[in-house]
C-alpha cells in the first residue's frame, strides 16, 4: 500500500472512502447507525458504511499503540474492498503511529501459498492543512522504518530449507550493496583459525557452513560508534539435547536477533544518522549428527575462557560469546554494544510474549533503552542481574558452564553468561536484548499478524534517533 501526505483540507481531497477515528460516538453524524451496528469507540472496533463511504474505527487514547492498532484495523477493512484510495485527517493524531500501524498492519507473508493474495494498488492519503519540515521527516522516516521491520519479518518467516547461514550472508551482501556498507563474511576456516571454537562447535553437525557476518556503516564525522550483535540461529533443533517435538516448531525464528540487526543495517543510511554502526551476526544451524558437539564437551571461546557444555540447546549464548569477543577485538572505542537474541524460553515465561527483556550493567543506559523501546511502539522491561545468580553458572571443570544449576531466573543467568564475554572497558556500554517472546507471534496481536514481528528494529532506531 502506498501512503501519501497530502497538504489540503480533507474535504477537498477526492477519495473513494474516508477513515474516521472515533474516541466517542456521541454527537457523530452517524451516531444512531453506529450504535445499531454495535460499534464501540474501542480498539479493533470497525464499521464500513459503504453508502456514505466511511470506515469508522475506534481508538482509546492518542498513544502509539492505540493509533497503530486503529489504523491497522481500518486498513484491513479498506484492503478487503475494491476501493482504490482512502483518506484520513491527521488532526492531532500521532503521524508515526499512523504510518507504521498502516504499513506493519497490512503486512502479508504468502511466499508459501500456492495462491497469493492479489497485491492491490491501494493508496492511503493522510490529509493535513500545512506540512512542516518536521512532519515530513517523521513521515519519511516512518515509511523507511516500517520497510525495515517488514524486511526483517520476511527473513525470519522464511523456512530453514530456504534460509540457512549462507542465505543470511548473501542477504547481508545485498544489503551492503544497496546501502553502501562495508561487508565481510567469514566461514568456518576463519572461526577455527581465530579461536572461535565456541561458535564453531554449535554449527558442526549442520550440512550448512556457519557464517560470521560483519556489516559496517561509517559516515564521516560520526559522533558515536555502535556495535549490534545478533543471534542468527537459522534453525535450533536443540542439538543432541534435542528439543521435544512441540518446542521445535517455530525454531526457524531463532535467527530473529540476527535478522533484526540486518534490518537495522539496511535502513541506517536512509535515516541520515551521523553514527558509525557495525552489525555482526553469528549465522549457524544447531543440528544433530555424528559430528555434533556434545553435553560434556569443553569449548574454548575467543577470549580464552573455557565453557563446559551441559546442554546443547543453550547454543545461542555460545555463538554470541564468540561474536561479542570478535566485535570487541575488531572494533575499538565502542560507545554502545547491543546484542539481540531469542535466547531463553525463561524470558517468555517471565515477562510474557509481548515484551523484550533488557539486561546489562548500566542502570541508566538500560532505562534509556527501555524508554526508547516504549516510545517506538515496542514493549520492553529491565531484568536485574544479581550476585547470587551469577554464581549459578560456575563450573566444576571449566571457567563457566553454559547452563545454570538452578531452575529459576533463566533469562538472567543467560545474560550473566554473556557478561563473561564483555571486556572490562565495555561493561557499562553493553545491553543485552532477549527477544524470545515478541520476535515470533503465534496468535496475532495488535498490528502483528501471525509470524515474525521484526522485534528490535524500531526500538533500536528510536534509541539511535535520541543519541545526543
Ligand atoms: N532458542 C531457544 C530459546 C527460545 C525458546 C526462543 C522459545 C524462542 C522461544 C534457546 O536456544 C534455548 O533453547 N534455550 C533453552 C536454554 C536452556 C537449555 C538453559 C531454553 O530456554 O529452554
Ligand atoms: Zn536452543
Ligand atoms: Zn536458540
Amino acid at each position: 500500500m502506498k501512503i501519501n501526505l497530502v497538504e489540503k483540507n480533507i474535504t477537498k481531497v477526492k477519495s473513494d472512502i474516508e477513515i474516521i477515528f472515533v474516541d466517542s460516538i456521541k454527537n457523530l453524524e452517524d451516531e444512531e447507525i453506529l450504535e445499531n451496528l454495535g460499534f464501540e469507540a474501542k480498539d479493533e472496533s470497525v464499521v464500513l458504511l459503504a453508502e456514505s463511504k466511511k470506515i469508522y474505527v475506534g481508538f482509546e487514547l492518542n498513544y502509539y499503540d492505540s493509533i497503530a492498532i486503529a489504523i491497522a484495523t481500518a486498513v484491513k477493512k479498506f484492503n478487503s474492498t475494491k476501493f482504490k484510495n482512502a483518506k484520513i485527517q491527521l488532526g492531532n493524531l500521532n503521524l508515526k503511529a499512523l504510518v507504521e500501524g498502516a504499513l506493519l498492519g497490512s503486512y502479508i507473508f504468502d511466499n508459501y501459498k500456492s495462491e497469493k493474495k492479489k497485491k492491490q494498488k491501494q493508496e492511503l492519503n493522510i490529509c493535513i492543512e500545512k506540512i512542516t519540515k518536521d512532519l515530513e521527516k517523521i513521515f519519511e522516516d516512518s515509511i523507511e522504518i516500517s520497510k525495515a521491520v517488514n524486511k526483517t519479518r520476511d527473513m525470519v518467516n522464511t523456512t530453514p530449507a530456504d534460509f540457512y547461514p549462507e542465505t543470511m550472508a548473501s542477504i547481508a551482501k545485498k544489503i551492503a550493496k544497496e546501502s553502501n556498507l562495508e561487508c565481510t563474511i567469514h566461514g568456518e576456516k576463519y572461526l577455527e583459525k581465530n579461536g572461535m571454537n565456541s561458535m564453531n562447535s554449535v554449527g558442526r553437525a549442520s550440512i550448512h557452513e556457519s557464517k560470521l557476518i560483519h556489516l559496517s556503516y561509517k559516515p564521516e564525522n560520526a559522533k558515536k560508534k555502535i556495535v549490534l550483535v545478533g543471534k542468527g540461529l537459522t534453525y535450533d533443533s536443540g542439538g543432541l539435547s534435542l528439543k521435544p517435538a512441540d518446542y521445535m516448531v517455530t525454531m526457524k525464528s531463532d535467527k530473529s536477533g540476527g535478522c533484526a540487526v540486518l534490518g537495522i543495517m539496511s535502513v541506517i543510511s536512509k535515516l541520515g544518522l551521523d553514527i558509525e554502526v557495525h552489525g555482526i551476526v553469528g549465522a549457524v544451524e544447531n543440528m544433530i549428527g555424528g559430528d555434533a558437539y556434545k553435553p560434556d564437551d569443553v569449548l574454548v571461546a575467543k577470549n580464552g575462557k573455557t565453557i563446559e557444555v551441559r546442554n546443547t540447546d543453550a547454543e545461542g549464548r555460545l555463538v554470541l560469546a564468540d561474536c561479542l569477543c570478535y566485535a570487541q577485538d575488531e572494533i575499538k572505542d565502542i560507545d554502545y554494544i547491543f546484542d539481540y537474541a531469542t535466547l531463553t524460553g525463561a524470558c517468555v515465561v517471565g515477562v510474557g510474549e509481548y515484551t523484550t527483556g533488557i539486561m546489562g550493567n548500566n542502570t541508566q543506559l538500560k532505562r534509556e533503552v527501555v524508554a526508547s523501546a516504549l516510545e517506538s511502539g515496542e514493549y520492553a522491561t529491565s531484568l536485574p542481574f544479581n550476585r547470587f545468580l551469577r554464581k549459578t553458572i560456575k563450573s566444576e571443570i571449566a571457567d563457566i558452564c553454559n547452563i545454570a544449576n538452578t531452575r529459576y531466573g533463566g533469562s538472567i543467568t543467560a545474560g550473566l553468561f554473556l557478561d563473561n564475554f564483555i571486556y572490562n572497558e565495555n561493561k557499562e556500554k553493553w545491553v543485552h536484548f532477549d527477544i524470545a517472546g515478541p520476535a515470533y507471534v503465534e496468535k496475532a496481536w495488535g498490528y502483528n499478524p501471525h509470524g515474525a514481528s521484526g522485534t528490535g528494529v524500531r526500538m533500536t532506531l528510536e534509541f539511535f534517533k535520541n543519541i545526543k
